[in-house]
């Protein structure tokens, strides 16, 4: 069976980059699905759509197209056609995200589609996210718990920011927004940021970027 590398944790672990740098190296698909939430959230607000409103949420999920690209070398999102990769990224959108995450129709939606990526990838795929262990993909091959210390987190999705010229008022509410997200992520009732009981527990804290990278490739290779 193709191979399925399941990478959860919270904001700021990595997640992100060691998968898509795991893809490459594997030669397997990579899929962000922090970006799909983040898609469903930014349709929602493009449309006035109360994000804070449960309901409205859920009733109004089924309508946006929703397209991931799964290639290592630049993975797109679309939203109706629209590539929303940039947009996705900003400040209102991930103040919005994890009230637009907490709502079962929106993750029971997204879910669909994230298996259906999966089962598409001819050679196999590296998954994120916050459940890919303890539900989207309960059978992966392996499975990996990324975590950090909340001040590494922090200060590397700050510099992240720094690098693209974000002003420093936007990086302190950003970064203030982090903590309050995965108390969110964490606290739900549908899927919460947990470890899965196989997973494998990686801090980050004290190491390079590379030596995660090849801490989860050896994973995978056992
Ligand atoms: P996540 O997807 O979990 O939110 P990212 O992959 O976006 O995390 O990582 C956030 C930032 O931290 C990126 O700029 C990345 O290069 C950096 N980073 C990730 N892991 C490490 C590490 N072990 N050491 C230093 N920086 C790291
Ligand atoms: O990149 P960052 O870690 O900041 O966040 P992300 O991975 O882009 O995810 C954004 C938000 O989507 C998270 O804060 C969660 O609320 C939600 N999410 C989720 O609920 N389940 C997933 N599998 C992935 C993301």
């Amino acid at each position: 069976a193709p191979v399925v590398v399941a990478i959860d944790g919270p904001s700021g672990s990595g997640k992100s980059t060691v998968s898509r740098a795991v893809a490459a190296r594997l030669g397997l698909s990579f899929l962000d699905t922090g970006a799909m939430y983040r898609a469903m959230t930014w349709w929602m607000l493009a449309n006035e759509v109360d994000v804070t409103d449960a309901e409205a949420v859920a009733i109004a999920c089924g309508k946006p197209v929703i397209v991931s690209g799964t290639d290592t070398d630049g993975p797109t999102i679309t939203v109706d056609g629209v590539d929303v990769s940039g947009p996705i990224r900003g400040p209102e959108v991930t103040a919005g995200v994890s009230a637009v995450a907490a709502v079962p129709a929106v993750r029971s939606r997204l879910v669909e589609l994230q298996r259906g990526c999966a089962a598409v990838a001819e050679r196999g795929i590296v998954t994120e996210g916050r459940d890919m262990g303890t539900v989207v993909f309960p059978a992966a091959t392996v499975k990996v718990f990324l975590t950090a210390s909340e001040a590494a987190r922090a200060g590397r999705r700050a510099a992240e920011l720094r690098a693209k010229g974000v002003d420093e008022a936007t990086i302190a509410a950003m970064a203030a927004d982090l903590g309050r997200r995965d108390a969110a992520d964490s606290s739900r009732t549908t899927a919460p940021l947990a470890q899965a009981a196989d997973a494998v527990l990686v801090d980050t804290s004290e190491l390079t970027l590379e030596q995660v990278i090849d801490t989860v490739v050896e994973l995978v290779a056992q």
